[in-house]
């Protein structure tokens, strides 16, 4: 009888005992996933080190061979991050590979490694230990980034520019608090990344595969040696579940969108036609044909990959949604997409943080840019405080509107006659009621505009991030 052997080396395969024929040999190929988990390998040689002293402290094994397991892991953990480890065509998945390798290395006894453990709880644990310390690590970019918009906010906090709303130009706002409406918009994806965290610190090992584990192992033990704050609560929930990957990938999308909003208003924003800033050199790449062109390629490419990172979320969806319970093969596919979820935002985040860092503010550009009629909700608040109910005020400012308009002159160009052939209700301090200055001042509440509210902002932001 031959045991799962073929030309391909696949003999032995972990699961070859009932087997008397080789698997077909694109079937092994698509099967296999160690093309795509090996980048699981130091956390699954974490994982089997706990559950060998695990299996210790339960008696299964001796202390002796656990610590035999212990160090053969270790060796083969090194030959992971040395670049030394040698694949074998037999080498299904990075489970298999490892435990392959340390038969090589310690002999039988490896095979007592994976006693009451399954796959299934093998791969849930590294999936989670990998999105936790891929949380810690995004974390980390996403700090980077708001301490460079906070620096840059605080030193542009006298320049006004116009606000918009349907892109159109809508009221003033300083460049400052544009700047840091970014900055809350990361602040709340860090929020959802500690809530990835919080739901995926618990540990599915001792689920086995899906019944959970006939050797009485401490789960707790075991648990607290690999970091873990708990332990799953249902064996068949721990092997079917990937919540903390659909979690992160969602997390992932929706900061996504938020770098892509802000890469489209710098991409705006450094066009020719509004000119309010200017994207350093090392982020801008020329044009093989068109000597003047300075392109925004890095922001465009974030605004680009977005679509990759909404991408990988659908597709766990869809690939998790119809699923019978517990474990299905299905799974494997989570992978793929949480790698290029995470990869795709440890490129984009340095970018993101080193165009804001380096953005060069043109003040000129956004004074110029300070049409009249961004002025006329000011003028409206003007006849309001004046007691005019706003509904009216908002009509008379129309008329204003519409008579400088008339004039081919901007509202603050318009007499104050003129305004007094409107209303009454004009008199000689509305010219200090109408500058960019008085607007955003005026908005003074928290999280408004005026000067000090930006600082109490900036001061708030500061506290989140510990400095
Ligand atoms: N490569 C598999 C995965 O990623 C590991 C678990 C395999 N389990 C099994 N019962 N075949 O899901």
């Amino acid at each position: 009888m031959v045991a799962a052997t073929d030309s391909g080396g696949r003999a032995g395969a972990l699961w070859g005992g009932r087997y008397s024929g080789a698997t077909d040999e694109q079937m092994w190929a698509f099967n296999a996933s160690i093309g795509f988990d090996a980048r699981l390998a130091q956390v699954d040689i974490r994982g089997s080190m706990a559950y060998a002293r695990a299996l210790a402290r339960a008696s299964i094994i001796s202390h002796d061979e656990a610590s035999i397991l212990v160090e053969g892991l270790q060796h083969v953990a090194a030959e992971f991050s040395d670049g030394t480890f040698a694949l074998r065509s037999g080498d299904e998945d990075i489970h298999t590979a490892v435990e392959r390798r340390l038969g090589e290395l310690v002999g039988p006894v490896a095979g007592k490694l994976h006693t009451g453990r399954s796959r299934n709880d093998q791969v849930a644990t590294d999936v989670r230990l990998y999105v936790l310390d891929a949380v810690a690590a995004l974390d980390a970019a996403l700090q980077s980034l708001q301490a460079a918009i906070i620096d840059h906010a605080a030193a542009h906090i006298d320049v006004l520019m116009p606000g918009y709303t349907h892109l159109q130009p809508a009221q003033p706002v300083r460049f400052a608090h544009w700047l840091l409406s970014f900055f809350w918009m990361l602040q709340r994806d860090r929020e959802r990344l500690a809530g990835v965290r919080q739901r995926a610190n618990a540990c599915p090992l001792g689920a086995g595969a899906l019944a959970g584990n006939a050797y009485g192992i401490d789960r707790a033990a075991l648990a607290a040696d690999l970091g873990f704050a708990g332990v799953t609560e249902n064996s068949m929930d721990a092997v079917s579940d990937r919540d903390m990957v659909l979690e992160l990938l969602g997390a992932g999308a929706i900061l996504g969108t938020h770098l892509s909003r802000l890469a489209e208003d710098l991409i705006l924003y450094a066009s020719a036609e509004f000119g309010f800033v200017r994207l350093a050199e090392q982020y801008t790449t020329g044009s093989s044909i068109m000597p003047q062109k300075r392109n925004p390629d890095s922001m465009e490419l974030v605004r680009g990959k977005t679509g990759r990172l909404v991408g990988n979320l659908t597709r766990l969806l869809v690939t998790v949604k119809g699923l019978p319970s517990s474990y299905d093969k299905d799974l494997q596919e989570d992978k793929e997409p949480l790698f290029d979820t995470i990869d795709t935002l440890q490129l984009l985040l340095p970018v993101v943080t080193g165009v804001v860092a380096t953005l060069e503010v043109c003040p000129e550009r956004t004074s110029a840019a300070l049409r009249d009629d961004l002025l006329a909700t000011d003028l409206a608040d003007y006849l309001t405080r004046r007691g005019l109910p706003f509904r009216e005020a908002h009509h008379i400012v129309g008329r204003c509107v519409l008579l400088a308009e008339e004039r081919g002159v901007g509202l603050t160009e318009l007499t104050l006659a003129d305004y007094g052939g409107i209303s009454s209700l004009f008199e000689a301090d509305l010219s200090e009621a109408l500058s960019f200055e008085s607007s955003v001042e005026a908005r003074a509440v928290r999280g408004g505009t005026s000067r000090a509210a930006v600082l109490e902002q900036l001061e708030r932001a500061r506290a989140l991030l510990g400095n």
